[in-house]
């Protein structure tokens, strides 16, 4: 199996940090540290709160800066009585090309089922935005060898009813619950077989060809330091940054890392 087909894509997901004004200076700063080049190879993109959205957008545009938008969450509705929801054609008029859903956070935290989790898939791409579709096991899953069954039937979840075409242009985030903000990531080769894993279920929806095109991210714990090594694999085509993509000299170092 080759990545070479696949444009990598490295994306930071900042949660709940930084007001408005604080997001500027870190985009800023991070627009100054990377070159022409970081983004002609890879995606980048940054995915900040809510309130962020509207603004980075314009330092964006106004800049030049070829930094993609994503969000963190969507609600699968278009409009309504939805109470502190936000709707997946509001994100698209933000110009957000890129939302997350299925969050570990989100599961955990918010309940969000993959039956949710594929309504939110449905309406992201109905707007023309690309999911990231994330998907992880616990410890407790992981030391009871459950791993596999898991991620596989997250995957089923959160892809059931959508066809080949639109299951290549999604991207999948591997995110071992265990990883998340605990500085122990997965080693290269356990992210890089479990990925396979994940790109073989994959292939059993939709066949092998359908399945190479699909972008699939690790996240938990990556720094500076183990980035390289997690890129080497070819399973993976990227990587989902929380923690270490709150600092731009950490963020641009991950993005520019050694080849
Ligand atoms: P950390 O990089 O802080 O472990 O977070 C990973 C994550 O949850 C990204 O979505």
């Amino acid at each position: 199996m080759t990545s070479t087909a696949r444009r990598p894509i490295i994306a930071g997901n900042w949660k709940m940090h930084y007001t408005h004004l604080e997001a500027i200076q870190v985009v800023q700063k991070l627009s100054y540290l990377l070159r022409k080049d970081d983004y002609e190879v890879t995606d980048v993109v940054l995915c900040p709160s809510l309130t962020s959205l509207r603004t980075i957008q314009t330092t964006l545009e106004a800049d030049k800066i070829p930094i993609e938008l994503g969000a963190q969450n969507v609600f699968w509705e278009e409009s309504g009585a939805f109470t502190g929801e936000v709707s997946a054609p509001m994100l698209a008029k933000l110009n957000v090309h890129y939302v997350i859903i299925g969050h570990s956070e989100r599961r955990q935290i918010f309940g969000e089922t993959d039956e949710m989790v594929n309504k939110k898939l449905k309406a992201v791409q109905k707007f023309l935005m690309t999911p990231i579709v994330c998907v992880g096991e616990t410890l407790e899953e992981r030391e009871a060898g459950e791993t596999a069954a898991r991620l596989s039937g997250q995957v089923r979840g959160a892809f059931a009813g959508i066809k080949a075409d639109a299951a290549a242009e999604c991207v999948v985030a591997y995110e071992p619950i265990w990883a998340i903000g605990t500085g122990r990531n997965a080693t290269a080769e356990d992210a890089g077989t479990t990925i396979g894993g994940i790109r073989a279920t994959l292939a059993e929806l939709y066949g092998e060809t359908t399945a190479e095109q699909i972008r699939i991210q690790y996240g938990g714990s990556v720094k500076p330091g183990n980035i390289a090594e997690l890129m080497a694999r070819p399973e993976i085509d990227g990587a989902l940054v929380g923690g270490a993509s709150l600092d731009p000299d950490d963020f641009a170092k991950i993005i520019c890392f050694e080849r």
